[in-house]
Parts: C-alpha cells; sequence; structure tokens
C-alpha cells in the first residue's frame, strides 16, 4: 500500500479554514474544515512547542510517519493523515477528526470494583477521596496491534486521551508527534499484554512490515533522521525475534502522566 496522489488528496480537498484552537494540545493545533465541510485536525510546524528530548520542528513529521507506517502494517489505528505545505499558517500534518464517543472509551479509570469484566488493568492508585482506582483498558485486538504499534513506532506518550473510539465503536490512536525517538521512550498505557506472546496474524504483518521497509522506504525515512530509520528497524527486529508484547523498561517511566 502507498500514498496514492487520490489517497492524499481526499485528506482534506482545497483550503482549510481554521475554526478554532484545540483544547487541551500542547501545540498550537488547529481545527478545520475543508471546502467539502469535513473536519480535520492541523497541527503547522510553526505551532510546534520545543521539547528537550526532540529536535525541533520535527514532530508533525513524525506524526506523517507513524500514520505512514500504520498504512503500510495496514491496521487502521492512525485516522488519515498527511502533509501538507500549503496550511493556512504554513507546512505541517493534517488529520482526518475523528468523532468521539466518550462512553465508548476503550481506555478509562474506574474504581477499583467496577472495573469491566475481561478488561486488563495497568495500574492502582488511590485517589483524592480515598478510593482505590484502576487504570484499564479493553482486551480488543485493535488495542493489541496498537500496543505493538507504539512499541514498533517507540511513542513516548499513549495517554488515555490519545485513544478515540467513534460511533461505531471504531478505535483510533492520535497524537504521534513524539515518537521515532533513537533512544528507547515507550511510554503507554496498554501495557495489558506484557510479555505475553504475538498472536501469529500480527507477528507475521510486523516481519511483513520489516521487508517492506527495506533500508529505505519513500514514505517513512524522509520524516526521520538516519539513526531514527536505523533503531526503528531494530525494534521490528527485536519483536520479530522476540514474539513477545514488550515489558516496561527500568530505565524510563513506563505510563505517561498525566494518564489522559
Ligand atoms: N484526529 C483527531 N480526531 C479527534 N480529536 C483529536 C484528533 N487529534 C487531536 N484531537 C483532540 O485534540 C486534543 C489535542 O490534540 P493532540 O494531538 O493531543 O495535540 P498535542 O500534540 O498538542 O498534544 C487531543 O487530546 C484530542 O482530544
Ligand atoms: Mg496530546
Amino acid at each position: 500500500m502507498g500514498t496514492s496522489e487520490e489517497t492524499s488528496k481526499s485528506i482534506a480537498r482545497g483550503s482549510l479554514e481554521p475554526m478554532g484552537q484545540l483544547r487541551g494540545a500542547s501545540n498550537g493545533s488547529l481545527l478545520c474544515r475543508d471546502d467539502s465541510g469535513d473536519l480535520f485536525v492541523y497541527k503547522p510546524v510553526s505551532g510546534e512547542s520545543p521539547l528537550w528530548d526532540f529536535a525541533r520542528d520535527t514532530l508533525c513529521r513524525r506524526e506523517v510517519a507513524a500514520a505512514n507506517l500504520d498504512r503500510l502494517l495496514g491496521w487502521d489505528l492512525v485516522p488519515p493523515t498527511r502533509w501538507t505545505d500549503e496550511g493556512p499558517m504554513g507546512p505541517g500534518m493534517v488529520q482526518k477528526w475523528v468523532e468521539e464517543v466518550d462512553e465508548l472509551r476503550p481506555v478509562n479509570i474506574f474504581d477499583t470494583h467496577n472495573v469491566p469484566i475481561g478488561w486488563l488493568s495497568v495500574l492502582q492508585a488511590i485517589d483524592q477521596d480515598g478510593s482505590a482506582v484502576t487504570l484499564a483498558h479493553e482486551p480488543s485486538e485493535q488495542l493489541a496491534r496498537m500496543s505493538l504499534f507504539d512499541a514498533v513506532v517507540n511513542n513516548a506518550d499513549r495517554k488515555a486521551g490519545h485513544v478515540l473510539a467513534d460511533k461505531n465503536g471504531r478505535v483510533f490512536g492520535i497524537d504521534h508527534g513524539v515518537c521515532f525517538h533513537e533512544e528507547p521512550k515507550l511510554r503507554t498505557v496498554l501495557w495489558g499484554w506484557v510479555d505475553a506472546q504475538i498472536p501469529p496474524k500480527l507477528l507475521r504483518d510486523l516481519t511483513g512490515l520489516g521487508s517492506d521497509l527495506g533500508n529505505f522506504h519513500p514514505e517513512i525515512d524522509p520524516f526521520l533522521s538516519e539513526t531514527e530509520s536505523r533503531e526503528l528497524r531494530g525494534r521490528i527486529a527485536e519483536l520479530v525475534h522476540t514474539e513477545a508484547f514488550p515489558r516496561p523498561s527500568a530505565q524510563w517511566p513506563a505510563i505517561p502522566w498525566p494518564v489522559f
């Protein structure tokens, strides 16, 4: 699969009209409408806040690389996303807006006695009122894929709020600006399968991704540094070799804070 001209055009037609700033965004991200009235998130490079650990002005590029990688895997995790040189505030990324349904949240915090049956518990804590609460997520295949996807892209910020479900219960992952760092930085709420065996189908997809990428892939590598490209291939090889879901690192906080 690839970014055909057609696919790329269907992600926002014509010009993007800004409608407002995204709530809860740490970067200057805008909700926009295209000529046909469809909604998109537009993150201009010029709106990126500098981070201590990621090179300046690279976050939007990482978002596009993550979306392209998802397309190569065929996992349908990331809403349609592409690069634009012609946004209202300059170059950046455009992503289809997902109408989130809060009640269907696939990752959430529950009263410890009310975790839905079958859900996988990730963290126990005591809230402000002294009650025991549990962070848990669905045991779905889509989240299993997302957890592997995050290991592949080295996602440093898979918060519960970065996992959305639409009205059909379709689950999407958003906000992949802090991915692909050359050092291990996996930080996620999706720890429900630590050390579990990767299902054969997903393992085949990962093996396929490794060969699709080869030494250079035009939809991935131009968005990353040379070292990041090399480390990406190393992470895929490691998962294919161990055949197991990743485990938290002892050197790095495993869970993003805040969780949402
Ligand atoms: N494609 C999207 N569909 C629906 N909501 C989104 C989408 N992208 C971002 N959002 C919403 O906007 C908020 C901020 O976006 P995010 O990508 O997290 O920006 P930042 O990089 O600034 O953290 C998200 O927490 C989410 O609520
Ligand atoms: Mg965010």
